[in-house]
């Protein structure tokens, strides 16, 4: 049973986040979409005799969360990276929702900036809630802890090392930050915040 399939994307030359980053990186998105995949083959393969494998489905059920997120976090932040960089709009309902929530656009960035030098490995994420019409800006750590039930995300970004580390040291991840917002499609962005409004 193959419930997921791996994403191909248009990642092209990238400033400040090299070509060896993204396919080592792609490899790991990868190895998500394989795991989340085996996770349930596993689950519908031991759920025959629960009693004897009840610890195992329980440690399983539990790993799914983060295969699954680990997969899903990927495809939005590689989604992101895809096509042509591209400015945001600023006559665009984003941009207007954003202005809305955080007055400037710019105090939206330094936010997310913010949020992103949590420390830990996890990812920053910026999703939209329908229920009460607002963005918020997150931390999840890993893949899956903290992730906000209901909500859309609208841009994803990986802070793990291995999304930065063959370009820049450990304690340098102020520029990784920086050159991702260099190099947003932010028509795939705009896109995913008018998909679930
Ligand atoms: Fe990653």
């Amino acid at each position: 049973m193959e419930t997921f399939t791996t994403k191909t994307f248009n990642v092209g030359e990238l400033t400040g986040i090299s070509k060896k980053t993204i396919e080592e990186h792609l490899k790991l998105y990868k190895g998500y979409v394989t795991n989340t995949n085996l996770i349930l083959n596993k689950i519908s393969e031991l759920k025959n005799d629960p009693e004897k494998n009840a610890f195992v489905l329980g440690e399983l059920q539990r790993r799914f969360g983060f295969e699954f997120d680990g997969m899903r976090n990927h495809e939005y932040y590689f989604e992101s990276l895809s096509g042509d960089k591209k400015e945001v709009n600023k006559n665009g309902n984003l941009y207007q929702k954003i202005e809305k929530e955080w007055g400037l656009f710019e105090n939206f960035l330094a936010h997310f900036k913010f949020v992103a030098m949590t420390r830990g490995i996890g990812w920053t994420i910026l999703y939209y809630d329908k229920m009460s019409d607002k963005l918020i800006i997150t931390w999840v750590d890993e893949h899956h802890l903290g992730q906000l039930t209901g909500l859309s995300p609208i841009l994803a970004l990986d802070m793990w090392e291995h999304a930065f580390v063959y370009d820049y040291a450990t304690s340098e991840k102020k520029k990784y930050i920086e050159a991702f917002f260099e190099n947003l499609n932010w028509n795939v962005i705009e896109d995913n915040f008018k998909n679930n409004l």
